[in-house]
């Protein structure tokens, strides 16, 4: 089945390239082991792409994006390319074609599986059984608002400037989209903004309220101020079913929300965007960066990447149950007790990507053979 499927794969810089390798091995079991063939090509992207074309995303990589039935991105940047000039660095790649494709909803699921609920660096009774969604807005407020620049006053002075700007229909369609999934989960959605400072929230909170009323009364919505939403997620995380929020805080708070399931090398995502010709754009990635520091050198977690492949399984194709396999082999290879540093923990073994690995495969081979 799906033979068809065109997959775009993107490895990136840093850890990237090694944490898209352990994608390929699974995508190969599923042509093995389940007969479901994707086709898979690659592109450049980030530091990798500037190096060969000179920008970091090409139009052409980005044409073969649109065309493709999904994107699986590994990571972009690293010290190479630190001082490069802002439009060639690395970031401008990952932010272009998300916006190229009209990627608005970014879906960050922070999950603690049962076996790392002792990895983070929170009380155990404060995460376990943890299960939030954050949709973050991806193509719109202070990250692509204008005016934008840094600008000479003369006389050593300078002025750096960007704009906070949402409209109504940016707001409402992510708003949709929580909603949505908030009905399949707990029913609650919670909308973070700054609207006590900023009007551009002030309009989010409003277009919110006015949706949810509107539009979906069964979900329960609630509104809270950014600097108590962090706090609250790491005073009582699991208050929250679904966050929707703006994308310059949706960045920081998915980072935050990261650590409570022990890693930022855990948390996949989701980018989608309208629905056009029956096909919904998506783009699948990490939120993990391309750490630099560990890059080539065997020790990157490979999780992040896989669940965020899983995520392209349930939401582009619809593939529930190769989802779960995929979830249930990582989350039996977490009770083995295996680890990549970044999740070690005393008493367990800790491996490198390779083994990790080799592990996941035996693992969905043990599965397979059950099923
Ligand atoms: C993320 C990253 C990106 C962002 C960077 C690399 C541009 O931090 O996906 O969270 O800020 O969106
Ligand atoms: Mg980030």
């Amino acid at each position: 089945m799906a033979a068809n499927k065109t997959l775009l794969m993107l490895p990136g810089d840093g850890i990237g390239p090694e944490v898209m390798a352990v994608v390929k091995r699974v995508i190969e079991w599923f042509a093995r082991r389940r007969a479901l063939r994707f086709e898979v090509e690659e592109g450049l992207i980030g530091g990798a792409s500037y190096d060969v074309h000179g920008t970091p995303l090409a139009d052409e990589t980005l044409e073969r994006a649109r065309a493709a039935d999904a994107v699986l991105l590994g990571a972009v940047g690293g010290p190479k390319w630190d001082g490069l000039e802002f439009s060639r660095k690395p970031e401008r790649g990952l932010l272009r074609i998300r916006k190229e494709m009209g990627l608005f909803a970014n879906l960050r699921p922070a999950v603690v599986f049962p076996a790392l609920a002792e990895a983070s660096t929170l009380k155990t009774e404060i995460v376990s059984g943890l299960d939030i969604m954050i949709v973050r807005e991806l193509t719109g407020g202070i990250y692509f608002g204008e005016p934008r620049g840094i600008e000479d006053l003369g006389g050593g002075e300078r002025r750096g400037f960007n704009t906070l700007v949402y409209t109504t229909s940016e707001i409402r369609r992510v708003g949709r989209v929580a909603f949505e999934l908030a009905r399949k989960r707990q029913g609650r959605v919670c909308s973070i903004d700054k609207a006590n400072v900023l009007e551009a929230t002030v309009l989010w909170r409003e277009e919110m309220a006015r949706l949810g009323a509107e539009e979906f009364p069964d979900v329960a919505l609630s509104h809270m101020y950014v600097d108590n939403a962090a706090m609250q997620l790491v005073r009582d995380p699991k208050q929250f079913d679904v966050i929707v929020t703006t994308n310059m805080f949706g960045d920081i708070l998915s980072d935050c929300a990261a650590m409570l399931t022990g890693s930022l090398g855990m948390l996949p995502s989701a980018s989608l965007g309208a629905e056009q010709d029956g096909r919904i754009p998506a783009l699948y990635e990490p939120v993990h960066g391309s750490a630099p520091d560990i890059a080539g050198r065997d020790l990157a977690n490979p999780l992040a990447s896989l669940l965020s492949f899983g995520m392209m399984l349930r939401y582009s194709f619809d593939l529930q149950a190769e989802a779960d396999l995929i979830d249930a082999a990582i989350s039996n290879i977490l009770a083995s007790g295996l680890r990549t540093a970044d999740i070690m923990q005393p008493g367990k073994a800790k491996v490198s990507t390779s083994v990790m690995s080799d592990a996941l495969i035996r693992e969905l081979d043990k599965l397979a053979a059950k099923a």
